[in-house]
């Protein structure tokens, strides 16, 4: 069957189209047209392949979605073998040093003789490939191998989009890339996290991630990860003019749309090198992909030349790298650490190791799910990372040398006996949460400073003067463990303090004082509940009216209170089965801390203009208007901004404008000032 021509028009501008849409997105990172767009293209160019089979071509982008897996990767003889490169083992500036006198003896230079000119560039770390583009069309990529032979893993290289099929203005006989397959921690995390949302086994780190996806077998899958690429350097090059220096080959290179990394500088002698080393090593954290060191090329491929190689490695290159940022060690114990929210977080205790540039002996596994997913047990062989400022944590396990003398899955709650380890209170889990929590949130050790902060804040019993610097002072001397033993400071105690004048303890004990007299609402935010914020502190003190109502209140009543939900009703009912938080009440009623109690009858009452919402407008003759709105809302009604089918009342006053006309439009019931007071008397 004859291809129509109209067809054979259309599959080739669709092709274009969809590697120069490629191009912006994979490697300008600056897509031009939306997603939805693209996958149009995209679709219409699969559907003329299907059905006209033979205009199918290995330059299409259809390509890049994976094909049959294969039994086996065929072996591949590199034209040229593809070589290593030494490593200065002194990760100093002494090993930039190192390597500029041993390139500079080589060439028989003087010390007189002008610097050497370097390329300096990344040293990326994923996995060495070299492409083949024959008359410019991608014929074959494959990984390195021993050097010599290498295994053909072409099916996978198409599905990385940032790699060309084809070089657009050359058609050289041949022309091979080498380079390096690496996946961004970007791409990483979000695999990774792909994978634990639908409980898959996660990827260890981004270089076994590039690594394994390449030497997988089935494409298809290989496609679903995203991996990136940069190229190096040149492997055999038939009818291409090599340019003179190692820049001018990446210059060349980056012109085809091959990936060429930005972060490549040309330099002067070993004080340039030094100076690339440790401008990388500055922002080695900030770049989006891991890196393990730098890589210093003599620039100029003459000389590159003259070197030659030693064994398998070329004199002119050498790779000098950073400190790892990852180890292996064995984990001696599993601790958990109660943090200043009362939340439970397992950490490994660590055989210590040298990563990151210090000794660790302490690495954290998140929570619970992450520990079980890793299955991390004591005893076992583990990867450890420590990036940047980032805490230590355990990537993964080593699972081929895990002994039969492992402990036992790891399962927080029965190690714990269900106890926090700080303070014996009860620990719970709420759906939905990865962590666990202790509930003697008013007692425990971990949580003093924080709950003591709270506590004394402007809008729970607001305590001035009592702030960081005095509750840091006041728990490490071990003068206050709950908020209760505040109201039993005295003057010769606090006067006693480091850089604390004798006006300034009497200012906080008057202030200490002042805060017995506070209200229910106050007192309620003031306990540090978890999920009571102070509006939902305010619901619940109106609602039942007394401390120990609401103490005594069961999930169903809670969840009665207008936006309290089963999570807060929840919080509650933990927090105040906990003892511990139960004793701590008693004692701050006990020093005297009290607030006005409302009598039944009074509630009653007060709910005349419970859940009623007034809109205040305009000017009133007597009273403000944020006079009028504490005396609606001190009758339990709300205040709100603007004029709908749910307002209640509008209170208008002189020169009310466009809320009353909408209040007449809905049919609004409209007050003015008297109308007002005269509600408020009748609710009293
Ligand atoms: S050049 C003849 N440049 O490091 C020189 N290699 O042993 C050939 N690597 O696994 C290598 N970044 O894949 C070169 N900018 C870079 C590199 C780099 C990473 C890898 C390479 C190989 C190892 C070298």
């Amino acid at each position: 069957m004859s291809i129509p021509h109209h067809v054979v028009e259309r599959v080739s501008q669709l092709r274009e189209q969809i590697a120069y849409h490629n191009n912006c997105y994979y490697v300008l990172d600056a897509p031009e047209i939306p997603d939805a767009e693209y996958d149009r293209l995209f679709r219409e160019l699969q559907t003329l392949e299907t059905e006209y089979p033979q205009i199918a071509s290995a330059d299409s982008p259809t390509q890049r979605v994976g094909g049959q897996p294969l039994e086996q990767f065929e072996p591949v003889r590199h034209a040229m073998p593809m070589l290593s490169i030494r490593t200065e083992t002194d990760i100093s500036d002494a090993g930039a040093f190192a390597f500029d006198q041993r390139v500079r003896r080589e060439l028989g230079l003087t010390p007189e003789a002008p610097p050497i000119e370097y390329a300096c560039e990344l040293k990326f770390d994923g996995l060495a490939i070299n492409l083949r583009y024959e008359h410019g069309l991608l014929v074959q990529a494959a990984t390195r191998g021993d050097g010599e032979v290498g295994e053909d893993v072409t099916q996978n290289i198409r599905t990385i989009h940032q790699i060309p099929l084809r070089l657009e203005g050359c058609d050289c006989p041949v022309l091979e890339v080498r380079g390096e397959v690496y996946m961004r921690r970007r791409d990483f995390e979000r695999y990774n996290e792909k994978q634990r949302t639908q409980g898959l086994p996660t990827l260890v780190n981004p270089r076994n991630a590039a690594a394994g996806t390449i030497r997988q077998l089935d494409s298809a899958l290989a496609a679903r990860r995203k991996l990136s690429f940069f190229a190096y350097g040149l492997g055999e090059v038939r009818g291409w003019d090599i340019p003179a220096t190692h820049r001018g080959i990446l210059d060349r290179l980056a012109a085809l749309n091959m990936p060429v990394c930005d972060e490549r500088e040309v330099v002067q002698g070993a004080a340039g090198l030094v100076a690339f080393h440790q401008g990388v090593a500055a922002k080695r954290d900030a770049l989006p992909f891991d890196i393990d060191g730098v890589v210093y090329k003599v620039n100029s491929i003459a000389l590159q030349s003259e070197l030659g190689f030693v064994t398998r490695e070329p004199r002119w290159a050498v790779a000098h790298k950073f400190p790892a940022e990852e180890q292996i060690t064995t984990v001696r114990d599993i601790d958990i650490q109660v943090g200043r929210t009362g939340k439970l977080t397992p950490v490994a205790k660590l055989e210590p190791v040298f990563v990151g540039g210090t000794t660790v002996s302490n690495a954290t596994l998140h929570n619970e799910d992450e520990t079980r997913r890793k299955d991390v047990r004591i005893g076992d062989t583990v990867i450890v990372r420590r990036a940047g400022d980032v805490i230590p944590e355990v990537v993964g396990v080593v699972l081929s040398q895990r002994t039969s003398s492992v402990g036992e899955p790891f399962d927080l709650y029965r190690r714990l006996g269900g106890k926090c380890p700080e303070c014996g209170s009860s620990i719970v889990r709420e759906d939905g949460e990865a962590a666990w929590r202790c509930t003697g949130g008013l007692f425990c050790p971990a949580q003093r400073k924080q709950a003591l902060l709270h506590f004394a804040s402007r809008r729970a019993l607001d305590i001035e003067g009592l702030g960081d610097k005095l509750v840091e002072q006041l728990v490490d001397c071990k003068l206050v463990n709950t908020p209760a033993d505040i109201f039993h400071l005295t003057m010769s105690v606090l006067a006693n303090l480091e850089r604390m004048a004798e006006k300034s303890a009497s200012n906080i004990l008057s202030a200490i004082e002042h805060s017995k007299q506070t209200t229910l609402a106050r007192f309620i935010y003031a306990l540090g509940i978890r999920n009571v914020g102070e509006a939902t502190a305010k619901d619940l003190a109106r609602h039942f009216g007394t401390l120990e109502m609401l103490m005594h209140a069961d999930l169903e009543r809670l969840t009665a209170v207008p936006d309290v939900g089963p999570i807060v009703a929840q919080s509650i009912t933990e927090f105040f089965a906990e003892p511990h938080n139960r004793e701590v009440i008693s004692a701050l009623r006990a020093a005297g801390v009290s607030w006005p109690e409302t009598t039944v009858e009074q509630r009653a009452v007060q709910s005349a203009l419970s859940g009623k919402t007034f809109v205040l407008t305009g000017t009133l003759p007597q009273m403000t208007r944020d006079e009028a709105k504490a005396q609606i809302e001190a009758l339990g009604g709300k205040v709100a901004g603007s004029v709908s089918k749910k307002t209640d009342y509008v209170v208008a006053g002189a020169e009310a404008g466009s809320k009353l006309t909408k209040a007449q439009e809905l049919g609004v019931a409209i007050l003015d000032e008297d109308g007002l007071l005269s509600l408020l008397e009748h609710a009293k």
